[in-house]
């Protein structure tokens, strides 16, 4: 049973908005802080779609999505979270950002509120330093689409307390999320294994091994993954993987976190993937197709 009742999210990204959705929909009182009233309305006009999606898939009741409406609250002001029973923050992977608002908040909020980190890549422990609550301190790691995927990643560092990564898997089973538990390195279990991965499918791409359909369609049909690697990159978002790749190389120094060169110019022409709504794929045309890479006769 989770004690927690009333959830602050900082940002309302992909993952902020969908973290905040899910508390919401869980009977969480949920106020997001955004930094302004026109990407406030953008957040709600993406939770309005997305449970407007899950109403139309029988996922969830007419009823229960104007409730999850009625607990969701913005705001501008990152002093309003203060009463918050957990604040789970998913801003940009800039540390000094992240620890301006963990700073301010530390200062702000009662004992009991658990701080809780969705960063990818970050290690907790560089954010729990600036404050002195290390021991009510944990990573809480989600996954993209968050309403869909039912993992969460609880992260304790040398600090956290016990009864705080108890009270974290509690909430994020009260979520509706499975947990599991995992130490404070870079990218924990998921990224760790995952990032390699993509990375290694950009490279295959840059040596022209096969052209970008079939090395997607080989991973889905030849491993029973639901999205070939190319495809998560754009979904994932690939200035996302940029610098997640980046950090976990800062962090590891080994070449297979290194970011490949293709992902850096792609990053550099705008092309972020589906937000953006050009990647490998682009996403005007319907259904998509492989964008032009200028890369080899095979693209
Ligand atoms: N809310 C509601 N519905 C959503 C949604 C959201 N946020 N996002 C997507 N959907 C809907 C789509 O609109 C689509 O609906 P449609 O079919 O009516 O157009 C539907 O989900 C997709 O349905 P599909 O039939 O294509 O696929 P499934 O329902 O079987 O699965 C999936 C979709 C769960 C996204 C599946 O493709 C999948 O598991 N993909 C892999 C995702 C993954 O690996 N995520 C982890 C990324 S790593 C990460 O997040 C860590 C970070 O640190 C980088």
């Amino acid at each position: 049973m989770s004690d927690i009742k009333s959830v602050g999210v900082l940002g309302g990204g992909l993952m902020g908005s969908g973290i905040a959705q899910v508390a919401a929909a869980t009977g969480h009182e949920t106020l997001v802080r955004e930094v302004s009233p026109e990407i406030i309305a953008r957040v709600r006009g993406g939770i309005e779609q997305s449970l407007a999606k899950l109403v139309e898939k029988g996922k969830l009741g007419a009823a229960d999505r104007d409730a999850a409406f009625e607990r969701l609250r913005y705001t501008t002001v990152t002093a309003d979270l203060r009463s918050c029973d957990i604040i789970v923050e998913a801003v940009t992977e800039d540390l000094a950002i992240k620890n301006a608002l963990w700073k301010e908040l530390d200062a702000l909020c009662g004992p009991a509120t658990i701080f809780a980190s969705n960063t990818s890549s970050l290690t907790i422990a560089a954010m729990a330093a600036v404050t002195a609550r290390a021991d009510r301190f944990v990573g809480l790691h989600f996954f993209n689409p968050v309403p869909l995927m039912p993992l969460v990643e609880v992260v304790r560092t040398a600090r956290t307390s016990d009864q705080t990564v108890a009270r974290a898997s509690a909430f994020a089973r009260s979520l509706g999320k499975e947990a599991v538990t995992t130490q404070d390195h870079s990218g924990f279990i998921v990224n760790r294994l995952l990032v390699p991965y993509l990375l290694d499918a950009i490279r295959a791409v840059e040596q022209g091994l096969a052209s970008v359909p079939d090395i997607d369609k080989a991973m889905r049909l030849g491993c029973g993954h639901p999205m070939g690697p190319l495809t998560l990159l754009d979904f994932v978002g690939l200035d996302t993987t940029h610098k997640i790749a980046e950090i976990m190389f800062a962090e590891y120094r080994e070449p297979r976190f290194a970011p490949p060169p293709l992902l850096k110019r792609m990053v550099l022409a705008g092309m972020y993937g589906k937000k953006s709504g050009r990647g490998f794929y682009d996403y005007s045309a319907n259904p998509p197709v492989v964008s032009n890479l200028e890369l080899s006769p095979t693209h």
